[in-house]
């Protein structure tokens, strides 16, 4: 192979690579878009599941959580709130079913509601199933759970409604201990 040969064929080479680049390139950024629009947005991953670190949480406390653009209640009940909450009959509830998007279609039993079995760790969406205020909690209303003040509607121990306007309880949302400490939602 003689020099000019050589250089010849290193030039073919530098062109067919280069060719090679630009399409990789081109091809690259026509492919990006479309993989882009395929996956979830930062932001919607992050609404669509979040872990809640809840080993601050007393007993008798409250911690709220913004979740999915909505308040989100994660109690800890008292030995007193779950005794009432477990004592109290299914013919004495309003809403009969347990609103929990963890067992579709289970009555509104206490237990049904609650995210352990001792019944310790109630979570449910705080917004009130009437017209959509957030409920006061603190053991509120004639029933020691939740009260909405726009128009008077009184929640158990167990978010459960028991009187006044709304329609159904409180409902809990998809959720689960991932640890002791830690509970994921969504
Ligand atoms: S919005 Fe809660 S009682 Fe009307």
């Amino acid at each position: 192979m003689s020099h000019a040969d050589d250089t010849a064929g290193s030039r073919r080479d530098f062109l067919y690579y280069s060719t090679a680049g630009v399409g990789a390139v081109a091809t690259g950024a026509a492919i990006w878009p479309l993989i882009n629009q395929m996956n979830p947005s930062a932001d919607t991953r992050a609404l669509a599941s979040i872990l809640v670190d809840i080993s601050g949480v007393e007993v008798g406390a409250q911690l709220t959580v913004k979740w999915r653009g909505k308040p989100v209640f994660i109690r800890r009940r008292t030995p007193e709130e779950i005794t009432a909450a477990r004592d109290t009959a299914l013919t004495d509830l309003v809403d009969g079913f347990a609103e929990n998007a963890n067992k579709p279609e289970a009555d509104a039993s206490d237990a049904n509601r609650t995210l352990d079995e001792a019944g310790e760790w109630l979570v449910m969406i705080g917004v009130c199933t009437h017209l959509g205020c957030v409920p006061i909690g603190d053991a509120a209303g004639d029933f020691g759970g939740w009260f909405c003040p726009c128009h008077g509607s009184h929640y158990d121990t167990a978010g459960r409604i028991r009187k006044g306007p709304a329609p159904r309880n409180l409902p809990v949302p998809v959720a689960a201990f991932l640890d002791e400490t830690t509970i994921k939602l969504g």
